[in-house]
């Protein structure tokens, strides 16, 4: 897509501001609801390997894409920024489990990296075993903390030769590439793994790496790539999910399935029937590209139709849009055990046709534009708005639409909020209130929601934002080398929803707020002596160590004089 031109952006701008005056709120939010979650609700936090662990090349750990685009210094990171270090989780299991331990979870959802395991990405080639352990000691010390491990199987870090050597999620054979890679983890893990999830966020991962190139492995693969890269994700998934059925469910009593990211859209004017289509082709061309397939056997037919339409008019003689064989789309249906879902935001859509002159994009084949409302809070990042009802419609509607599956909501949290102080993060406990509460309303709508996991544990390296976004509970300085985390307010604030299992009476609720803010000022005032801190840490660990040794070798150099002289 061109970039949209200033004026364009301002005259948005006022169509919504304009707007804000018709389509304040909405009226669920209106009214708080105090209730509790159905017994056995499992509350969770959330990571993922790359963005956490560092060691990027330590203890046989293959190189992964992510590492390679990030060393390939491009611009691509603000400040150049890696994760060779990251929250250096690698080495913290112990303590992070601790941190989970405190925030009184019921369920801890982390990524094994599939590098870290097949060095190469492939079985047959070999299999780390420090890798092994590292994961085997990490799911012991979370069920001996009695936490469920809540486990993804891909969270983006492919294997950097898988992409060298077949151009990654391009290529057909990294179904059976992945099914190998499962099926190592299910037999290594799956005696205590009971939750499995294949992929998170495959749309992003299609999208920003192989359509707009902000993430690995970068390429710009136009309207096509993407669209290729889901076609062997959804099959990968389908082919894992069918391993994990015939050959290990019977024996492990596990759950497999796939966790997808979608913001809500909401039609900018809801007369307008335009604006309605547009909006429903949001979420299809969002949730429903890999949540049809596998719920109903086949790509939503407002995708077929869109891309199919463009591909021809752009003079191509088949849709830019793979198509699954009769055989595939048997194989794809209902390999799923729960709907994962990640969701953080939501945006208005209005109808805009995209001529098919201007090239085959994702962004042009969904004939739309998103919108945010100036009056909806804006957190960490321009994008990130919150707007809590957005999260009830969006989880009634993946009920409705996939014939009401259980759903494990696998993401949900804000970033930073710019010029605030760190560790008072009010910001973020409004934030969780409002979409947990709005959660709550879903399933006295009928939703079967089983569990929550909140995103994510730590501040983390958040992909294409470096270390600038921070969505953690707890707090990472990340400029010291060991990496010390500090709780945050909302610490507190979601250990209270955890331990009351929801939002039991208007008193209580408020309470817990002033208790969550009581000590964090106290923590800042320990993070603000972080630098003199780190430098003492520095003094103890290099000078002293350091004029020791100078002193000891002095002193035999003093001996040996006075022994000489004396014989
Ligand atoms: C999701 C990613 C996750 C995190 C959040 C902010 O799409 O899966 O790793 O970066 O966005």
């Amino acid at each position: 897509m061109k970039p949209v031109p200033f004026v364009t952006l301002w005259w948005m701008l006022l169509l919504v501001s304009g707007l804000g005056a018709i389509r304040k709120g909405s009226p669920e939010e209106a009214s708080f609801y105090y209730g509790t979650f159905p017994p056995g609700f499992s509350w969770g936090v959330g990571s993922s390997a790359f963005q956490t662990e560092g060691a990027w090349d330590q203890d046989g750990k293959g190189p992964s894409i992510w590492d390679a685009f990030t060393h390939s210094r491009k611009g691509k990171v603000p400040g150049e920024e890696t994760a060779d270090s990251a929250c250096n989780g690698y080495y913290r299991v112990q303590e992070d489990v601790m941190l989970l331990r405190e925030l009184h979870v019921n369920h801890y959802r982390f990524s094994l990296s599939w590098p870290r395991l097949l060095p190469t990405g492939v079985r047959g080639d070999r299999v780390n075993e420090k890798g092994i352990k590292f994961y085997n000691d990490l799911i012991d010390a979370l069920l001996k903390s009695n936490i469920t491990p809540v486990v993804t199987l891909h969270h983006w870090d492919l294997p950097q030769l898988l992409q060298v050597k077949y151009g990654g999620w391009q290529n057909a054979s990294m179904t059976n590439y992945f099914s190998d890679y499962a099926n190592l983890c299910f037999e290594a893990f799956g005696d205590r793994v009971k939750h499995w999830v294949t992929f998170s966020d495959p749309r992003t991962m299609a999208e920003k790496g192989y359509e707009t190139g902000h993430h690995a492995p970068g390429l710009k693969l136009h309207g096509t790539g993407l669209y290729k890269a889901a076609h062997h994700i959804i099959k990968a998934h389908a082919q894992a999910w069918h391993s994990y059925n015939s050959t290990w469910r019977s024996r492990q009593q596990g759950l497999v399935g796939i966790s997808l990211n979608c913001d809500w859209g909401e039609p900018m004017d809801p007369d307008n029937p335009k604006d309605i289509e547009a909006a429903e082709r949001y979420l299809q061309f969002c949730l429903g590209w890999f949540a049809n397939p596998i719920y109903s056997g086949d790509y939503p037919q407002v995708m077929k139709e869109h891309i199919g339409r463009k591909s021809a008019e752009q003079g191509l003689d088949m849709s830019r849009l793979p198509m699954f064989s009769l055989q595939e789309k048997g194989y794809i249906k209902g390999t799923s055990d729960f709907l994962g879902l990640g969701h953080v935001t939501t945006r208005y859509i209005t109808e805009r046709n995209y001529p098919s002159r201007l090239g085959p994009s994702y962004q042009n084949d969904r004939d739309l534009m998103e919108l945010v409302d100036p009056n909806w809070p804006d957190l960490g990042s321009q994008w990130l708005r919150s707007v809590p009802w957005g999260f009830r419609r969006l989880l009634n509607f993946a009920q409705t639409q996939y014939g009401d599956p259980p759903i494990y909501v696998m993401e949900n949290g804000a970033s930073q909020k710019l010029h605030s102080t760190p560790l008072c993060d009010k910001w973020r406990i409004k934030y969780l209130k409002g979409y947990i509460n709005e959660m709550l309303k879903a399933i006295k709508d009928g939703a079967n929601i089983k569990g929550y996991t909140s995103w994510s544990l730590l501040d983390q390296f958040e992909w294409e934002k470096g270390y600038s976004n921070r969505y953690g509970f707890y707090y990472v300085e990340f400029n010291n080398r060991n990496k010390p985390r500090y709780p945050k307010a909302s610490v507190q604030y979601y250990k209270k929803i955890v331990t009351a299992n929801g939002f039991p009476n208007p008193r209580e609720v408020e309470s817990w707020y002033f208790k969550a803010l009581e000590t964090c000022s106290i923590n800042n005032q320990m993070l603000a002596a972080e630098p003199l801190l780190s430098h003492m840490q520095m003094v103890m660990e290099i000078v002293v160590p350091t004029v020791c040794a100078l002193c000891v070798l002095i002193a035999a150099v003093l001996l040996m004089i006075l022994l000489r002289s004396q014989s």
